[in-house]
């Protein structure tokens, strides 16, 4: 694993009363893909800011490859921020605008024209260097901005909502070519997303922000699987919460029944409690061991790939959700109105205070 790159230490952020960013901690490692998650308000942009130098923070520091570069200005630290809202410079050329930067920190003619050619074939758009932006779809502006963003070579790239703007088939696309881009730089990329399959997708790790604060930190995989509140699990993709009273030997459920699960850390007997399962780790069909459910189809919805069961269950005041694969839907017809009984593995059940 490679070494800590970046270092935030109990940085704290205050305007006025608003705590922006409230005693936050985080180490990113070097070349490592970041990506930070949050609901609106939660910090991210102020975060970001405070990173590239646009806001100080009014308590801890920022540690870059050691240094402490809390008070040191932003263009004395190496670091790029792209912005939420980016706007190229609608009178230039691709080029012009990729050779921006550069022309500001008075580069020589050949080496701009060196920099930008190579930053022209890494975006993939050199046949387009003589456009201006409205000639542009808005994936080739993105790759543009991404491109001016990359060609003053910044240790470490802040982009905040880089996909916001563009439709599902282009910001797949642009994931990919983003992780490509990020790999073929070796940069260090932190990116604010609200989009939380987008962090997966693309990030090495993912921090969840909530009020401020950081509330998990961990790969996609283990965030997704392992989240480690009532709310990282709520945030992170769909969930099904079967509230209940934590016993000895399992959960009291609405309908009287015991679901076995684990006990969140320092729960008590007579803790309310929620036990939690992603829609696709319920199965049709009781099982032996690990536990069970019975419901009523209320709803149906083809997504193509899967299809997604709403249950009316005396289990949940909501409906619960389950995710069939086609083979699994076709070795089952269902049809809206019929009793279904479904099971889950117990490795599969999660639980957290209520
Ligand atoms: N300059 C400022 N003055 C006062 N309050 C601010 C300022 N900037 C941000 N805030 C407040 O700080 C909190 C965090 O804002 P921030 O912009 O960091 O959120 P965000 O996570 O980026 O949200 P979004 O997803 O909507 O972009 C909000 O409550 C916001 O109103
Ligand atoms: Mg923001």
């Amino acid at each position: 694993m490679s070494q800590t790159f970046l270092s935030l230490q109990n940085i704290e952020k205050r305007f006025g009363s608003v705590r922006a960013v409230d005693g936050l901690s985080l180490d990113i490692r070097q070349n490592e893909f970041f990506a930070l998650l949050g609901a609106s308000g939660s910090g991210k942009t102020t975060l970001l800011r405070l990173l590239a130098g646009f806001e100080t923070p009014t308590g801890g520091s920022i540690l870059l490859g050691g240094k402490d570069i809390s008070r040191v200005p932003p263009n004395l630290r190496q670091i790029n921020l792209m912005f939420q809202s980016y706007a190229l410079f609608p009178h230039m050329t691709v080029f012009q605008n990729i050779a921006y930067g550069l022309e500001m920190e008075r580069a020589g003619r050949a080496e701009i024209r060196r920099r930008v050619g190579e930053m022209l074939e890494i975006i993939q758009l050199p046949h387009l260097a003589k456009r201006k932006p409205d000639q542009l779809s808005g994936g080739q502006r993105q790759r543009v901005a991404l491109g001016r963003a990359l060609v003053k070579r910044p240790h470490l790239l802040l982009l905040d909502e880089p996909l916001g703007a563009l439709d599902k088939k282009l910001r797949g696309d642009m994931q990919l070519e983003l992780k490509r881009i990020q790999h073929e730089f070796g940069i260090t990329f932190i990116v604010v997303t609200h989009d939380q399959e987008e962090a997966l997708v693309m990030a090495d790790r993912v921090a969840i922000l909530k009020d401020g604060k950081l509330l998990q930190c961990a790969s996609p995989h283990d965030i997704y699987e392992h989240p480690n509140s009532r709310y990282a699990a709520d945030f992170i993709g769909v969930m099904n919460f079967l509230p209940g009273i934590l016993q000895r030997d399992g959960v009291r459920a609405l309908d009287g029944s015991l679901i076995q699960a684990g006990r969140p850390a320092g729960a008590r007997d007579g803790d309310k409690v929620v036990v939690a399962v992603r829609p696709e780790r319920l199965h049709i069909g009781a099982r032996k061991d690990g536990n069970g459910l019975k419901g009523r189809v209320v709803a149906m919805a083809y997504q193509g790939l899967d299809l997604q069961l709403h249950l009316k269950s005396d289990l949940s005041p909501d409906p619960v959700l389950v995710r069939l694969t086609a083979h699994d839907a076709e070795s089952n017809p269902l049809s809206e109105g019929d009793e279904v009984s479904l099971g889950w593995a117990a490795r599969d059940t999660r639980i957290f205070m209520a």
